[in-house]
């Protein structure tokens, strides 16, 4: 495979991928096990002003893995994110502003997420993205024992009372048909690797007094997601950006949602629960 040039983003998270374009992309034989592989050590790769439309991205996408199907959308294997009142989830993207992983209150979190920027905003609106595995590598050995066996409460609801914290009867109604879901603290990865799951789903360490849980769960969110630990990827139209979902965490920065924004992701779903 002729070379491929990368520049690191940050300490813990990221590559710059050069000389890659959409045709290499879907063409290159060796490209599909060299992304997963870099995707696992660094977590989110770059592709800078790429350009690929939602066919390319699906193409690649394909290459990677098995994509998740939104059926709510005209292309059901890309995921439109804007805040326009005709997008079918428009009211649960304002919960994408808190640190998450996608698929968290799934049986299986996806394994990856391909993100292209279709429209910017003018001010904000970037990406930002933390490792979950340098927030567990940063525990000490005390509190590596101390958590190994904790397990957490995963819901809705506590991910959409940060986003709306004074919900009618009706949001909560909506919210309460989604699945609750309890997950280890640390993910035993089958590639031996260990990370942390936390971020807005997280509402409750099971057995936990609630004050103390939720200052132990803030408290690793707060840590793993120090400026110094955090990508933040600032979007160029035709940007697109690929994220490890199982050792990252991430979200959306601020920005007028009276723009139109608007990015386009398409999911690989995952293999593996978290165990
Ligand atoms: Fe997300």
């Amino acid at each position: 495979m002729s070379p491929i040039t990368t520049e690191r983003l940050s300490d813990d998270v990221g590559i710059e991928i050069r000389d890659v374009d959409v045709d290499r992309l879907l063409h290159d034989d060796e490209i599909p096990a060299w992304c997963l592989d870099a995707l696992e050590a660094h977590g989110v790769l770059l592709f800078r002003e790429l350009h690929a439309d939602d066919d390319a991205q699906v193409a690649f996408g394909r290459r990677l893995g098995e994509l998740v199907k939104f059926p709510h959308y005209a292309n059901p294997e890309v995921m439109e994110i804007s805040f326009d009142p005709g997008n079918p989830s428009a009211k649960y993207f304002a919960a994408n502003d808190h640190w998450h992983l996608d698929g968290s209150l799934d049986p299986i979190p996806a394994k990856a997420s391909i993100m292209s920027a279709r429209v910017t905003a003018s001010v904000g609106g970037e990406t930002e993205f933390a490792s979950t595995y340098a927030a567990y590598d940063a525990l000490t050995e005390t509190e590596k024992q101390q958590y190994a066996e904790l397990r957490v409460v995963h819901s809705m609801s506590g991910v959409q009372r940060r986003a709306n914290p004074n919900p009618t009867p009706k949001q909560e109604a909506d919210w309460a048909r989604w699945p609750v879901r309890e997950h280890p603290l640390v993910w035993k990865h089958e590639t031996g690797r260990r990370s942390l799951v936390f971020g807005a789903t997280a509402a409750q360490v099971v057995g936990m007094d609630p004050d103390e849980s939720r200052a132990l769960l803030l408290g690793l969110e707060e840590r793993a997601t120090a400026p110094d630990r955090v990508y933040r990827h600032s979007w160029t139209v035709g940007d697109m950006v690929i994220w490890d979902n199982r050792g990252l965490v991430h979200r959306a920065c601020a920005f007028d949602r009276s723009e139109p924004r608007r990015m386009h992701r398409s999911t690989l779903a995952g293999d593996e629960a978290i165990g």
